[in-house]
């Protein structure tokens, strides 16, 4: 069979170009998309006089078997279909006869393809805030169980101040609620449909948008036909979306891996979530994790094919754009499976509370010596000289900052007394951070109940 185009043409691609061409083997992952716009095409195309009542009752029922064969597996592809559009297309004539070629009338797969990947990105992008919802119930959860426990926060891979190990974890609540709000903030952007643009200035059928726009449930109408064939910077806007909230994953992924290595042992992963290694039998290894930090790149890489892919593009549609479709769906199932893995592991994330405490040295109350003799009246700058004098004498001598007798303090200050031994109670080294946004118990409570309050409420209509 000839090409759908093929009138102008006196022979037929060759076998490379043709298989350089087609972009079916990616985008018939768009078949029901493709047939929805279609379906709704047809009723716009009878309301405009191009089919009769019951032509368009042929066409949709016609569209309602394709669509069966192609979720029974049964739909068979011919080597003339180049794409998506062409195949259903080419379909609808095989059964409908020449009713079934009235459907292209005034249409161009200029303005399908850029339906069809809105279609397909508002359910992407719904399942998205979906799933992220999940991750963050369920890393609220862990953050509520660990409250209790306490180690040590690290700045440049320093043992920084102790923190309440629920209060490390709520960080990634809110790191997800940006994301999740992200991807519903681009509810409104994807929600426009392009039908009725036609290749590039219009439809010239007398085409009711509005019921187009009905019929699909979009918010609302492309307001230009040439913005509405050329521009994808909806779709960038989702894989900047995934990336960050990857960037974010990968963080955590990696602090968790250095968490379950023997020299930190704070965590262990379930084996459900590890993998051993074919040679060193002792190995437990946190695959899950290396592969969701190695994952990212791939999203990071994808935005950037996109976002090159347009970079000086003449409008307004051109062949380029084809090549939009693999990194988008490669975001997508990345995306996906990255947040469904990444829940997993934190849902049966087991905590070695013994451990948690293990390598820290009072050194880690520096801080809390600082401020109480800051209490004591002594300006912070100097306090800050006096315990770092404090903090290497001890390193150099082998002795905890506990360890100071009361007259080797006094040498220094005349103000330390002996509640400077009390500072070294993790407990009370956490519960004098008692700010908004602070590691004390009630202010860790605080964020798990206005997490609770965040997990209930969405921003946009779903469409
Ligand atoms: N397969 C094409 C794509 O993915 C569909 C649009 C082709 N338009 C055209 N005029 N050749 O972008």
């Amino acid at each position: 069979m000839p090409k759908l185009w093929g009138g102008r043409f006196t022979k037929g691609v060759s076998r490379l170009m043709g298989e350089f061409n087609d972009s079916l083997p990616f985008d018939k992952r768009l078949w029901s998309e493709e047939i929805e716009a279609s379906t709704a095409y047809s009723a716009a195309l009878a309301k405009a006089g191009v089919f009769t009542k019951s032509e368009q009752a042929k066409v949709a029922k016609a569209l309602r078997e394709i669509s069966k064969e192609f979720a029974d597996n049964r739909f068979r592809f011919k080597p003339e279909d180049e794409d998506i559009h062409t195949a259903i297309e080419r379909r609808l004539v095989e059964k409908i006869g020449d009713t079934g070629k009235k459907i292209h009338t005034g249409r161009s797969r200029n303005e399908q393809v850029a339906t069809d990947e809105r279609l397909f990105l508002r359910t992407a992008n719904s399942m998205a805030v979906d799933l992220i919802r999940e991750l963050q119930s369920s890393v609220r959860e862990l953050a509520a169980k660990t409250t209790g426990d306490i180690l040590p926060s690290y700045t440049h891979l320093q043992q920084a101040q102790l923190v309440r190990l629920g209060h490390y974890f709520m960080s990634l609540f809110f790191m997800l609620q940006n994301d999740r709000v992200r991807f519903e903030d681009l509810t409104p952007r994807i929600g426009v449909l392009p039908l009725g643009s036609g290749a590039v200035a219009g439809s010239t059928i007398k085409l009711d948008r509005e019921l187009l726009r009905r019929e699909l449930d979009f918010a609302a109408l492309t307001p230009n036909s040439i913005a509405a064939v050329s521009d994808r910077d909806f779709m960038a806007d989702f894989m900047y979306a995934a990336s960050q909230t990857l960037i974010h994953l990968s963080r955590f992924a990696e602090d968790l891996i250095m968490w379950s290595s023997t020299e930190f042992a704070f965590v262990e992963l379930d084996d459900a979530y590890s993998t051993g290694s074919s040679m060193m039998p002792q190995k437990k290894n946190p695959d899950s994790l290396e592969l969701i930090r190695g994952k990212v790149s791939r999203t990071i890489a994808n935005l950037n094919s996109l976002l090159i892919l347009q970079k000086g593009l003449p409008l307004t549609y051109a062949k380029d754009l084809q090549e939009d479709k693999e990194p988008l769906f490669d975001s997508v199932d990345t995306l996906f499976s990255s947040i469904r893995v990444f829940t997993g592991v934190i849902s049966t994330l087991k905590i070695r509370r013994q451990n948690l405490m293990r390598n820290t040295d009072d050194s880690i109350y520096a801080t809390d010596v600082a401020d109480y003799l800051v209490e004591r009246g002594v300006p912070f700058r100097e306090a800050h000289k006096i315990v770092g004098r404090l903090v290497l004498s001890g390193s150099e001598n082998g002795r905890r900052l506990r360890d100071f007798t009361r007259n080797e303090l006094n040498s220094i200050s005349t103000l330390f007394d002996d509640g400077y031994y009390k500072i070294f109670d993790p407990e009370l080294s956490v519960e004098r951070h008692d700010v908004y946004g602070g590691t004390s118990l009630k202010r860790v409570r605080e964020q798990i109940a206005l997490a609770g309050k965040m997990l209930a409420t969405t921003k946009h209509h779903r469409r």
